[in-house]
């Protein structure tokens, strides 16, 4: 990575969670694959476009892309090394050869100037500490008069895995409701619902050089796992989970794992299903052009 600011990002996103992330890509997809195709269609993208899709992760969404700007290319940019690795063998494995990744921070990674038409992201742009900035990178990286299309995380009360996490934390000894909204558990750091705020991704988005910002509320119901052991083995082990594992073992020592594990599955059971664990997840579809 040649330059990095977003420093606690990187630790986490080359760290635990991004190895979570990188294991479990098939699981994340199941979660969020539901804003795939608002998200594509907000972005029309054209066969001959180039496109960046900036957090991509595991790459589903770049992919996506690349299957339709077939005779242009998309770049998949992220911060994290292990979830690069495994976006880089899944599309070698579907043979797209108009796809590529680099490591870098959205931030201050120097892309092309004016070299996309559309830049796209599911949930990879909500952990920047200085968004304007951010935006204003990937604003220089479009052509004028490119677009921008990505979801965001909205308030969580729109999330129903948000509402589980809060009740397994009442539920337990520590009581306190821990940060479930960084990846690092630094509450103080850019959390995920950065942007929950249209007001706020209005005003990031015009200061970095966008114009025509649209914010429309989109929602979808996420497959967290088979049943309810599945769903708790894999929300454990996410960057919330361990956090709550963290807090349990600092307040209340024991078996603080067994607790949340325990905790978990007795408040995902009404969300139980017969094709798994469906949980709704709330978020903005937001685009804009850059002027
Ligand atoms: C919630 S994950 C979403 C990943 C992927 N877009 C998906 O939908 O599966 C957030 C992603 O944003 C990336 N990310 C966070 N901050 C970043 C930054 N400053 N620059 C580039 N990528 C970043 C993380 O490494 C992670 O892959």
């Amino acid at each position: 990575m040649r330059e990095l600011v977003n420093t606690a990002q990187s630790k986490a996103w080359n760290g635990d969670e991004g190895r979570h992330w990188s294991d479990h890509h098939d699981r994340w997809n199941a979660v969020n694959e539901g804003f795939n195709e608002p998200l594509l269609a907000a972005a029309g993208i054209g066969p001959e476009d180039r496109v960046l899709d900036v957090g991509c992760g595991a790459g589903q969404t770049t992919r996506l892309a690349a299957r339709t700007a077939a005779r242009g290319s998309v770049l998949g940019l992220d911060l994290s090394g292990p979830m690069l690795d495994r976006a880089r063998r899944v599309a070698a494995q579907e043979n797209l050869d108009n796809i590529g990744f680099e490591q870098g921070d959205a931030q201050v990674h120097p892309l092309p100037e004016a070299s996309f038409d559309v830049a796209v992201s599911r949930f990879g742009i909500m952990f920047f500490a200085d968004p304007v900035a951010a935006f204003g990178n990937v604003a220089r990286a479009l052509r004028p008069g490119g677009r921008l299309a990505f979801v965001c995380m909205a308030d969580p009360a729109r999330s129903e895995w948000s509402a589980v996490y809060g009740r397994v934390s009442a539920a337990l000894p520590a009581g306190a409701s821990p940060s479930v909204a960084s990846p690092s558990g630094d509450s103080d750091g850019p959390g995920m619902f950065s942007l929950a705020d249209p007001l706020v991704v209005r005003e990031v988005l015009t200061k970095a050089g966008f114009d025509d910002v649209r914010t429309e509320a989109v929602d979808a119901l996420g497959n967290f796992g088979r049943d309810v052991d599945d769903a708790a083995e894999h929300l454990l082990g996410s960057g919330p989970g361990r956090h709550l594992v963290e807090v349990q073992e600092a307040a209340a020592g024991g078996d603080a794992e067994q607790r949340v594990r325990a905790a978990l599955r007795s408040t995902l059971a009404p969300y139980e299903r017969e094709t798994g664990v469906r949980l709704r997840t709330g978020a903005w579809l937001v685009t804009a052009v850059r002027r």
